[in-house]
């Protein structure tokens, strides 16, 4: 099945963002993650020139420039960019929109930033080292790449013929086809890439890139702390890694 991710995010963009309660006033990691002000990982960002890649509806890219950041987000999603568009203009937050894919960066000079932030979109990446080696070149040399996706042995609970999660583990970790599944009820296709841990610590390291952390976290307490039922599949979450992070930096080639 051919997917033009483009399109499909196009469609399901106003469902997507009713549907999050994304914040405003904090950076997030995605929706089973705590976010920055419990996880620390940015340190103070006040004047880094910061590229957002696949920043969706723009919420993380206003929370980076309220702390001081000059922050622009791309996307594929023309519909995702007009509400980051309408919503930093509503919050009055001076943050740039611009619609394009993370595997050609070429409208951003090379050197050009401190950081590329990413918050569930790397996943959606077909060719992944093509984009990295674009970060690797945007990046200035020490900057830093940080990212975050569904953790890949949450991924081995989705059911491909469901198309849904699963209680038990229903694909193989090495099963690296990838992942088409229906977004919500809305009767859009979509489809992600599948890339073991392994896998990602290679790909950093191809492009030059030397991994800081690797941050595993539980779900913030107030999702421990639902009543899920033990045949929900959410209930999973109580004991595995929901969501993976990387931070990683760009070595400086002329330091070897
Ligand atoms: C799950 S959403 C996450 C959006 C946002 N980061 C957030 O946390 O709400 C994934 C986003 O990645 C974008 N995307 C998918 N493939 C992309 C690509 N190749 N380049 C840039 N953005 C892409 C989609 O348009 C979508 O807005």
């Amino acid at each position: 099945m051919s997917i033009d991710l483009r399109s499909a995010w196009n469609q399901v963009a106003a469902d997507y963002q009713r549907r999050q309660a994304i914040p405003l006033t904090d950076v997030n990691y995605g929706p089973w993650a705590p976010t920055e002000k419990e996880l620390h990982l940015l340190g103070n960002v006040s004047g880094l020139h910061i590229l957002e890649i696949g920043c969706g509806g723009g919420q993380c890219s206003i929370a980076l420039a309220r702390q001081g950041a000059v922050v622009v987000g791309v996307d594929l999603s023309d519909a995702q960019l007009e509400h980051a568009r309408r919503l930093a203009a509503h919050e009055g937050v001076a943050a740039s929109f611009v619609q394009g894919s993370a595997e050609d960066l070429s409208a951003f000079a090379s050197a050009g930033w401190d950081m590329i932030f990413s918050v569930y979109a790397f996943q959606y990446i077909a060719d992944m080292q093509r984009c990295l080696r674009e970060c690797a070149r945007v990046l200035r040399p020490g900057g830093r790449l940080v990212f975050s996706l569904d953790h890949p042995i949450r991924i081995c609970f989705f059911d491909d013929k469901e198309h849904e999660f699963s209680l038990y583990p229903m694909r193989s970790y090495f099963d690296r086809r990838p992942i088409a599944w229906m977004f919500g009820d809305t009767g859009v296709w979509m489809h992600s890439h599948h890339r073991t841990i392994a896998e990602w610590i290679d790909l950093l390291s191809q492009a030059g890139f030397c991994l800081q952390h690797l941050v595993e976290p539980p779900l913030p307490q107030s999702m421990l702390d639902e009543d899920w039922l033990e045949d929900d599949p959410l209930s999973v979450l109580r004991n595995i890694p929901a969501t993976i992070i990387f931070v990683a930096v760009l070595a400086d080639k002329n330091r070897a």
